[in-house]
Parts: structure tokens; sequence; C-alpha cells
């Protein structure tokens, strides 16, 4: 443990962010290396005559920070960790970091789902760092799980993540391509969520460096329009779920009128297209039948 005054904190905050960067981000690195949450700050400001105990000393955080500045390195694979919902997940180069509108899929379902105590069973296809599955299974213990990716990586971190956020038993994880893990449950799945690859070409090589060099492209980039898995698991979808069963996807910002579009090419019904923070039309919902 390192003690650090309150003043002699303020002080190396305020150069760090002079430096460059946001809050957020120094924040994230202070919680997640340092074992200092944002109220513990908070609190600190208000009482600037009290000390901190840090687990690493303020040393060697600059030089993390300096690194993210410096390379672009997202902050949460120098941390290892990111903040999601209530959350706390495992990261690496090899799963997208999950996003704070993603976060909004699990008020969707909860709202759908919300008079209905049955027990029921869902897939997530593209599960990543795990986040939607997760948090599903934990906020519904009676509903059973089943999280897929084409990335072992991915689903040994998503697994990992499960295993140190809850003593669940009711989410298991299985790797293939889109709806191949699932053959055994056709016609079966009440549930079906994904944030799949979306992005388009021309767009892809243009994001910025600290999402292309970082982050993996095939949890991104999605063919020429953007739509390749959008188009494959929409058109899947009926043979594995139940008749009623919820569709929930995520799509990019100008997609949601051609997603919706297919859906009900797909005989998708209570087809809907709904806003993200922004007030962007970010997912599409809809009934099979
Ligand atoms: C946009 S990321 C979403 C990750 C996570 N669900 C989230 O919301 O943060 C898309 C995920 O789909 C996975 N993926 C890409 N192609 C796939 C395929 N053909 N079959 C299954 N999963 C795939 C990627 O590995 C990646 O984890």
């Amino acid at each position: 443990m390192f003690y650090v005054s309150a003043k002699e904190f303020l002080l190396w905050e305020k150069k760090q962010l002079f430096k460059g960067g946001d809050k957020e981000s120094l924040y994230l690195l202070l919680e997640s290396i340092a074992g200092i949450s944002h109220n513990e700050i908070n609190l600190l400001r208000l009482n600037s005559e009290g000390d901190f105990y840090f687990q690493k000393n303020l040393d060697l955080i600059e030089s993390v920070w300096d690194n993210h500045l410096t390379n672009n390195v997202p902050i949460q694979h120098l941390s290892g960790f990111t903040f999601w919902r209530d959350l706390k997940l495992s990261v690496s180069e090899n799963v997208l970091i999950p996003r704070p509108e993603t976060e909004l899929i699990i008020d969707i379902v909860l709202k759908i789902f919300e008079n209905n105590s049955k027990k029921l069973v869902f897939a997530e296809l593209g599960t990543g760092s795990g986040a939607i599955s997760i948090a599903l299974a934990m906020a519904n213990p009676s509903w059973e799980g089943i999280a897929t990716d084409i990335d072992k990586n991915a689903i040994d971190i998503a697994s990992r993540n499960f295993m140190n956020s809850s003593n669940q038993q009711n989410l298991r994880f299985c790797c293939g391509h889109w709806w191949n893990p699932l053959e055994s449950l056709k016609g079966e799945l009440d549930l079906v969520i994904s944030n799949p690859p979306y992005i388009p070409e021309e767009i892809y090589k243009k994001l910025p460096v600290e999402v292309k060099n970082f982050e993996p492209k095939i949890a991104l980039l999605a063919g020429k329009d953007g739509l390749e898995h959008i188009r494959e698991i929409i058109y899947k979808a009926p043979s594995f779920l139940k008749e009623k069963g919820w569709l929930i996807l995520e799509n990019h910002f100008d997609q949601g009128s051609i997603v919706r579009q297919l859906f009900l090419e797909n005989r998708f019904t209570s087809v809907e297209v709904l806003q993200d923070f922004s007030g962007i039309g970010r997912f599409t919902i809809g009934r099979y039948k």
C-alpha cells in the first residue's frame, strides 16, 4: 500500500489531465489499478486534509497513463478491466470493450419480460467479454443461457468473467459460427440477443486508432455494407426461436430501417427500432410470428 496525501493527489491529478485524456479514463485507471473509486476521490475533494492508500504508487500509475496518451492504448487494455453496468469484467485485445450504449439491451430485455417469472432459455450470439449474457443470467437466476462466440479466446474470457462475477450455474459458453453451436436447441429459444459486427468496410478504414489498432477486427467489420452478419442471423433465427420468441439485435446508427425490413421479410412481428441514449435507432427487436 502507498500512502498519498489529498493535496499531493490533487496536484498529481491536475498534472495528468493537463497532459491530455479525459477524466473518465483517468478515474477508470485509478479504480482498476490503484483501487481508488470515483466516490473516494469526490470525498477527498471535500476533505483536502485527508489521505489515501493506493495499491500502486503514483509514478507507476503515471507511466501507464503516459502509455495511454502516447500510444492511444485503450485504458481498459492497460488495466485489464472495464466496468459495465454493475459488473467488473476482464478484457483483452481478444474481445471488444463492451460499450455503454449496449447496456440498454439489458433494460430492453428486462422490460419485455418484466411480468414473466417463467423459466426461459436465451442465447447470445457473439458474446465477446460475456457482458450481456452475464448480466442477464445474474438478473434472472431461473433463466438458462448459452453464450456463443467464434473466437475461443473470447469464450475463455467470458466464462472466466462469469465465474468471477457469480456463483450461479445458469450460463454456459460454446464456441462456433453464429447459430452452429445451437443445433440441439432448434425451436426452443425464448430469446436471442446479439450485438454482432456491423461496421461497413469504408467506415472501418476510418475508425480511430485506439479502436482499429487495439480492438479485434472480427468483432467490428461486417463486409461492404455492414450487414453481412446481421442478415445471416435474421435469416436463420426462425429455425431456432420458439413461436413468439424474441430476437434483439444491436445495429449501426444508420441501419435501423433496413434491419427492421429484414425482420419483417422473415416473418417477425412487433418489430420496433429502439433508440440509444443519443436518440439513435440502435436496437431492432421483434417476435417470431
Ligand atoms: C461487436 S462484438 C460484441 C461483443 C459483446 N457481445 C458486446 O456487446 O460487447 C461481436 C462479437 O461477435 C463475434 N463474432 C464475429 N463473427 C462471428 C461469427 N461468425 N460467429 C460467432 N461470433 C462471431 C466476435 O468475436 C465478437 O466477440
